[in-house]
Parts: structure tokens; sequence; C-alpha cells
């Protein structure tokens, strides 16, 4: 009898200390998206006369819909809606708050396992934060990338990103069609360590989900767009239409 016991016990012993060591449902890594509006109204056929790159979202690495009776409530971020309207604009619906309130519940309430986000408030004021300090446009405006006819290589653009912030993004582009010879730049992620700090993007890998977050609205379909940019293919920057 025992003898067939003690390997179980050991199993649970192992499984139980495994669980207080790593703590496995508690998130390691937040993605900052951001989303470049041209691109993004190509592909969903909305009309926006926005050209800098706005907020997608913050996206811890582990989890989604965390917690559903966390009901999204814009009058605790009343301070930031002004804030919110441009920086992180539902670019199918302006007048809606259906995206944060999407975002929240998808993403936020994850995030808020943090007692650094453990609120609607601090969960989209340090959202707005990131998305400030990383300053995406300035940045590549500042070595010349900007939105053109012409096209950059992959490299170029990655290269101006990383050695600016430190970390490898996560880049991703749309293809217009199979046989094109360009592709166009979609949305850019900067990672971030749970206090906040860069972290290379990399490191661990993204569930496939989040490229998907975008179809919050329920108007769209069919499979997202973005993949991960071909780093051999020239990459289209679109201006303004
Ligand atoms: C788009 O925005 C720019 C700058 O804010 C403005 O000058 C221009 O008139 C706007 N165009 C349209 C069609 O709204
Ligand atoms: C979920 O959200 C509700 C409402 O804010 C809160 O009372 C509850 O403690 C939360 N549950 C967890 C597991 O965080
Ligand atoms: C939203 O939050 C405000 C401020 O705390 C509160 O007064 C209001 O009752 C909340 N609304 C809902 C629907 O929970």
């Amino acid at each position: 009898m025992k003898l067939c016991c003690v390997p179980l016990l050991c199993l649970a012993a192992a499984v139980s200390s495994a669980f207080v060591v790593s703590t496995p449902h508690m998130w390691t890594k937040l993605i900052l998206t951001h989303h470049w509006p041209t691109t993004f109204c190509g592909m969903e056929h909305c009309h926006v006369n926005i050209s800098y790159w706005t907020l997608h979202g913050l996206w811890p690495d582990k989890g989604i819909d965390c917690n559903s009776s966390w009901h999204f409530n814009s009058s605790l971020i009343e301070d930031l809606l002004p804030d919110m309207e441009k920086s992180w604009p539902d670019l199918l619906n302006p007048l809606s708050t259906g995206f944060w309130k999407y975002e929240w519940h998808k993403h936020g309430t994850c995030a808020a396992k943090a007692p650094s986000l453990n609120s609607q408030h601090k969960y989209f004021s340090k959202a707005l934060e990131l998305y400030h300090k990383a300053d995406l446009d300035s940045i590549l405006k500042k070595f010349d990338i900007i939105p053109s006819e012409q096209k950059y290589q992959f490299r170029h653009i990655e290269g101006v990103i990383e050695n600016f912030y430190g970390v490898k993004p996560k880049i991703q582009c749309v293809q217009p069609s199979k046989n094109a010879d360009y592709q166009i730049l979609g949305q850019i992620e900067i990672c971030f360590s749970p206090d906040f700090t860069p972290l290379d993007c990399e490191k661990q890998s993204t569930p496939g989900a989040f490229s998907e977050d975008w179809k919050f609205s329920g108007r769209v379909n069919r499979p997202s767009g973005f993949s991960v940019c071909d780093h051999d293919v020239p990459v289209y920057y679109p201006p303004l239409s």
C-alpha cells in the first residue's frame, strides 16, 4: 500500500511547489500595441483623418477575459477621455466607447492582477503614459521614416526602433495581395516588464489570438490581415490618401 502511494505524494508536492514558485496565472510581460490608421482603414474601409500611430491596446502576455463581472465604466476615467479620444480612438466607430470596453474586458481585467494596474483608471492611464513615453511617431520622423510612396527596407525600420528603445519590437504588416512585391506597415508592438521597463518582444511568444484583437466590433468575420513582417520584402508606410 505505502509503496504505491509515495510517488503520488511526491507528485502532489512537486505540483504545489511549482505553483507557489512561478505563480502560473500571472503575466510577465505587457505588450503596448500601436496601429497605423491608414493601414487599418485600408483593410476595414473606415475613414479617418489621422496620420499618427494610435493605441490599439496594452496586453498582458497571459490571460484573456479574466473577470467578466468587472464592468467597464467610462465615468471612472473621465479625466482621461480627451486623451483617450485622441490617442486611443475607435477607428471603426469614433463616437463609441465600445473599443475601450472591449479592451478592458479582454486585457485590462487580466492586467489588473498586478497591484500597479488594479483599477480601470490605473490601467488606462498607464497605457496612455507608456504610449506618450514611447512616442513612436517622433522617433520614426526623427529618423526620416515618414509615410510616403517610397518603400522602406524592413531592417531599417526595425533597426531605428530597436536602437532607440534598446529592445526588439514586434512589427506587423499586411500583405496587399498574394504576389505583391511590397507589404504594408500595420502594427508596432513595444513590450514592457511588469515594472514597466522596456523588454524584447520576442523573449516569449505572444498567443496568436492577440493579432485578431481588432475584430472587436463583430463587423469583421474574416481572418486578421496582420502578420509579422517579412524581413526581405520592402515596406510601404502609407500616407493619408
Ligand atoms: C485632416 O486633418 C488635417 C490636420 O488636422 C486638416 O488640415 C485637414 O483639413 C483634415 N482633412 C479632412 C478631409 O478633414
Ligand atoms: C472581479 O471584479 C469584481 C468587480 O470589480 C470584484 O469584486 C472581484 O473581486 C473581482 N474578482 C477577482 C477574482 O478579481
Ligand atoms: C460608474 O462609476 C461611477 C463613479 O464611481 C458610479 O457613480 C456609477 O454608479 C458607475 N456606473 C455603473 C453602471 O456601475
